[in-house]
């Protein structure tokens, strides 16, 4: 895998003065043998961001941000990682090992695909300017009240009718061509040749969340199919990581400690416009875990806004489902439903800002949300109802990670139910390296519990290493139950799935916002030792004990909670189904 070589960036960092470097950039005081300054990744009024020379490290007590020299350029100048360890390498002096990075090419691919995607925008907004059909465009945009300058800041444009307008202005040979139809801007006929994608639309660009151009959205002017056409996913562009909006929104949102999340490109626009600039869209997809990770590291609070109809109100369920286990204690997740028949964009046109504003902040708290919606057909003063209620709600807030939020949501839940509502023990791995303590009692059905951590870790390794390695891990379904690492690997594995041809640093970089990132930073950068053709079976291996210890785990708790109470049907099947799991694994 081409990865620069650990002892390259230990000494690209020992040869780098972080504090130099981020003095340059963020004027830092001296504090002790630290430094400090107010921190660039939100809105502070005393400075809780430390630099540490001796650690070469940063750290804030606020948010949260930390990381090296590295780290800090990617994030405060939205560097790629070898951009940044080329600039560093250059201040320090250094030759970035040749050899080491065959991704040069694909870099290179990459990078003339990105100016593809910008001279396509640069000429779709200079066609709104001055191609014969542009009034048209115009008139369209101004009827539905947009401004010239919101439509400049976001780079609005027009691809005129016609199949082949773009080709003839930036597909001149066979390579650009190429390019374009890799960029989703082309398509390519059966026959041979390409047509423009974008034909008689305005123009929606889209940017990564590092602010470079990756994708479009063209919709139709007055009436037609699709309403919106938007870029395939491309090696750019990927719509279950990105928003619409993100990269302009995120200084608001650090300064607003929140973001809101909507359902349409002229919903994030219109919003803008009317001073409410804190919001972002999915791309006409549903909310994903990357969503969520991209907005908590921006803000600790979401809104969700959604259509009121019944549609919406999946929308809005679909998404609390996904983010249950990102609701950490601080963190604050609430839900805004339209009123019928309007959008977040044509709300505050009629309303205007201050109303919004105070919508937003009358949104429904997540509990609510929750409990509202689950109870909405139940009648709590009947017993069957209450043990219903009980049974929709303790399979979500198992997915809350732990916390005291979690804990007053188990406690709202039995004052509901009418009965205690303990929160199931987790399957999660006892600290590092310690063997968990056996409960005599339990320990018969608790066989040989590994620590099981220690295979977690190099389940981890195995896979950011070498991530072909999937195939090994599809062959399991994981119970990640409430144990932040087995999410983390369960992640992890959904994240190679999605995209098959992924390296080490990439996943690296998609999970840098997690808390968990330092610790596979680390375990990406220590070399497995082991030979090429016995990583699959040592994988296999330690999925199966993973995956046979929660099992054992799950089953422990069961049997421990039915000995409590009287034993329900459904947990008898569940037993049943534990059970023969374990016992496949007793036959190998
Ligand atoms: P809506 O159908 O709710 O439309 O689509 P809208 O955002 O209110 O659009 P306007 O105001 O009529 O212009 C919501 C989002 O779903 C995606 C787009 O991202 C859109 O903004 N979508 C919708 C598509 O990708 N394709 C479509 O054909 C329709
Ligand atoms: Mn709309």
């Amino acid at each position: 895998m081409a990865r620069i070589p650990e002892q390259f960036i230990d000494e690209l960092i020992s040869r780098s003065d972080i504090a130099e470097l981020i003095d340059h950039r963020v004027p830092l005081q001296r504090a002790g043998s630290e430094f400090k300054a107010c921190c660039p990744f939100h809105n502070e009024k005393s400075p809780s961001f430390y630099v540490s020379p001796a650690k070469q490290f940063y750290h804030c007590f606020g948010c949260g941000a930390h990381g090296t020299v590295i780290s800090f350029l990617m994030n405060y100048d939205n560097m790629e990682f070898l951009d940044a360890v080329d600039v560093l390498a250059a201040q320090a002096g250094m030759q970035v090992p040749k050899d080491s990075r065959p991704d040069d090419k694909s870099r290179e691919k990459q990078a003339a695909l990105f100016e593809m995607v910008a001279s396509a925008n640069r000429w779709y907004q200079l066609q709104l300017k001055q191609h014969p059909d542009a009034p048209r465009a115009v008139e369209y945009l101004k009827a539905r009240g947009l401004d010239g300058a919101t439509a400049v800041e976001f780079g609005i444009g027009f691809a005129p009718d016609g199949w082949d307008n773009l080709i003839n202005e930036l597909g001149k040979d066979a390579q650009s061509l190429a390019l374009l139809a890799e960029a989703g801007l082309v398509i390519k006929k059966d026959e041979g040749g390409y047509y423009d994608r974008f034909r008689g639309r305005v123009m929606f660009p889209i940017e990564d969340h590092r602010g470079k151009l990756v994708g479009f959205g063209g919709r139709v002017m007055g009436k037609g199919e699709p309403k919106y056409l938007n870029s395939p996913e491309t090696p750019l562009f990927h719509k279950g990581s990105e928003l619409y909006g993100l990269y302009k929104a995120r200084r608001e949102m650090g300064k607003l400690d929140e973001s809101v999340v909507v359902e349409g490109y002229m919903d994030v626009v219109g919003l803008a416009q009317n001073g409410v600039r804190n919001s972002v869209a999915t791309l006409g997809t549903a909310t994903t875990p990357v969503h969520l990770q991209r907005l908590f590291r921006a803000a600790p609070g979401v809104v969700f806004c959604f259509d009121g109809d019944r549609a919406g109100r999946k929308a809005a369920w679909r998404a609390m489902q996904i983010a249950l286990p990102f609701m950490e204690d601080g963190r604050q997740i609430k839900f805004l439903l339209m009123p019928d028949g309007e959008d977040p964009d044509s709300l505050i046109r009629q309303e205007g800002h201050q109303a919004f504003l105070s919508r937003l902040e009358e949104a429904l708290s997540l509990d609510a949300f929750l409990f509202n919606s689950l109870t909405r057909e139940l009648d709590l003063s009947q017993m069957d109802q209450r043990a219903k209620l009980a049974s929709l709600a303790r399979p979500l807030l198992q997915t809350l990670p732990p916390g005291n939020y979690k804990t007053m949501m188990y406690a709202h839940l039995s004052e509901l139910v009418g009965v205690d509502q303990r929160q199931e023990q987790s399957t999660s791995s006892p600290a590092p390296e310690q063997a968990p303590e056996l409960n005599p009692e339990r320990a018969t059905h608790a066989v040989a519990i590994q620590p099981i951590s220690h295979h977690v870790r190099d389940s981890l390794r195995l896979l950011l290493q070498y991530p072909e390695l999937v195939e090994v891990a599809n062959e399991f379904e994981l119970l990640t139950d409430a144990d932040s690492w087995l999410e983390l690997l369960d992640q992890l594995i959904g994240m190679i799935n999605v995209n098959p041809r992924i390296n080490t640093a990439r996943l690296l970089e998609r999970l840098r916002y997690n808390a968990q990132h330092s610790v596979l930073e680390n375990l990406a950068a220590r070399e497995f030792d082991l030979e090429e053709d016995k990583r699959q079976d040592h994988l296999r291996d330690l999925m199966s004990r993973i995956d046979l210890a929660s099992l054992q785990t799950q089953v422990t708790t069961l049997l421990n909670s039915m000995t409590q109470r009287k034993t329900t049907d459904e947990e008898r099947k569940k037993l049943n189904e534990l059970n023969a799991r374990v016992y496949k694994y007793k036959q190998l």
